[in-house]
């Protein structure tokens, strides 16, 4: 990209590492269908000014590109005259609040005029103390239609209605402004509470009702619970718009690593290519990983060609990286939870059945119930169907045996 910087004038420094483990990716490989989903929206949303939803949902394990997806369609938006709003779902931060300021700086990139500006910051700072005193105990499935009986019900429906008015009007100002609306963008919704959860539902269920003056889009992405955690906040959550990512595939694993290469005059050998997948399937983190340690091993000039040796020489640091994050996916599992690690290990690589973990742990298969939901839950496992898990980061089982058997 021309941005980057080139190679070095003496050339034994060799041109800056274009991987970018751990970061969103320099080129984006792949994902054209993703992309497409989000595009579609912001399409009906720009063409039509209106609401295009319900929610868009990609969901996958850690490290499958949700957060560069995600980056990658909003400088789409941006470019398309979307203002964006991003927010990250944390345990510890209040998501009403946390959302509010997100498209309040969203609105900053409009140019308000003073005026609009003031009664815009005026009106937030109204939501957001609704939404920060109320926002605290919203609970099950609460419609429009189920406002006024009862106490609880007219407090569980205020933060609903708020965050409705803010998004709504955020939207229509965007609009106003001669933008093509507003988008906004939930990343680790899974972390997001049910309260929270039902609330952002509702807001948008809501709007949706009257969606012809209400130019905006809600795009997401979380871990594999996160379609279950939004059914468990709101049944209606079903009609969601649920996209899995998977892993890349081949031609796309090596369009990420010899596209910022290509970009630098450095080309892979078709060998050294396959190597990599060899190790990393199509899996995004590990091929940006090993794409790195394979480039400081050799730091190659404009016209070097990167080759199996060098993939190799890399081979070492990558690997020290891998057992450092394997080590922390261990260290947050409770004892039930390693042990049921371990037996999983033991039982092979791949998709693995109930049956086979309960018969290495010794126990009943309905007796894992537990310590598999929550393995779910962080992301170290994944349901693959017909009761079949994996384990979500590959060349973990093998790290687990080689442990137990220290
Ligand atoms: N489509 C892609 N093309 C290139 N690199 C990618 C792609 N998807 C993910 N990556 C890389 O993989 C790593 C993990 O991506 P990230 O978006 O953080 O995953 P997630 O949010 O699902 O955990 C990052 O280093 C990112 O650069
Ligand atoms: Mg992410």
């Amino acid at each position: 990209m021309s941005s980057l910087p080139g190679p070095g004038p003496t050339g034994a420094a060799g041109a800056a590492d274009p991987y970018s483990p751990g970061q969103v990716p320099r080129v984006l490989a792949g994902r054209e269908v993703e992309l497409g989903r989000v595009r579609d929206r912001l399409g009906r949303v720009a063409s039509f000014g209106e609401l295009a939803g319900p929610l868009l949902v990609f969901h996958a394990p850690r490290g499958l590109g949700k957060t560069s997806l995600l980056r990658a369609s909003e400088r789409e938006a941006e470019a398309l005259g979307f203002a964006s709003a991003w927010l990250a779902c944390s345990r510890e931060r209040p998501f009403l609040a946390e959302l509010a300021h997100s498209v309040d700086r969203a609105l900053e990139a409009v140019d308000l005029a003073p005026e609009q500006r003031r009664s815009w910051r005026d009106r937030m700072r109204g939501l957001s103390l609704e939404v920060g005193v109320l926002g605290v105990s919203v609970g099950g499935e609460v419609t429009g239609d189920a406002a006024d009986d009862g106490d609880h019900d007219v407090a569980a429906q205020a933060p609903i209605g708020a965050l409705q008015d803010l998004l709504g009007e955020a939207a229509r100002a965007v609009r106003a402004r001669g933008g093509a609306g507003l988008v906004v963008y939930i990343d680790e919704l899974h972390a997001a509470s049910a309260d929270d959860m039902s609330t952002l539902l509702n807001a948008v269920q809501n709007l949706d009702g009257a969606r012809a003056d209400t130019p905006l889009t809600v795009v997401t992405a979380g871990l594999p619970v996160t379609p279950e955690a939004i059914v468990r906040a709101a049944t209606f959550g079903e009609r969601s718009a649920f996209v899995p990512l998977d892993v890349l595939s081949p031609a796309d694993a090596r369009h990420l690593l010899a596209g910022p290469a290509a970009d630098l005059g450095v080309a892979w050998s078709s060998d050294a290519l396959d190597l990599v997948l060899e190790h990393c399937g199509g899996h995004p983190y590990l091929l940006q990983l090993l794409g790195s340690s394979t480039w400081t091993s050799r730091r190659p000039v404009g016209g070097d060609v990167l080759d199996i040796d060098d993939v190799s020489a890399g081979l070492p640091g990558a690997e020290q990286q891998l057992r450092a994050m394997y080590a922390a996916r261990w260290a947050v599992a409770t004892g039930l939870e390693q042990s049921f690690i371990v037996a999983m290990a033991a039982a092979g690589t791949g998709n693995i059945t109930r049956a086979a973990i309960a018969r290495e742990m010794g126990v009943d298969s309905r007796a894992i119930s537990v310590p598999r939901d929550r393995l779910i839950d962080k992301g170290i496992i994944e349901p693959v169907g017909h009761g079949l898990v994996r384990f979500t980061m590959p060349g973990f089982d093998r790290w687990v045996r080689d442990r137990d058997s220290q």
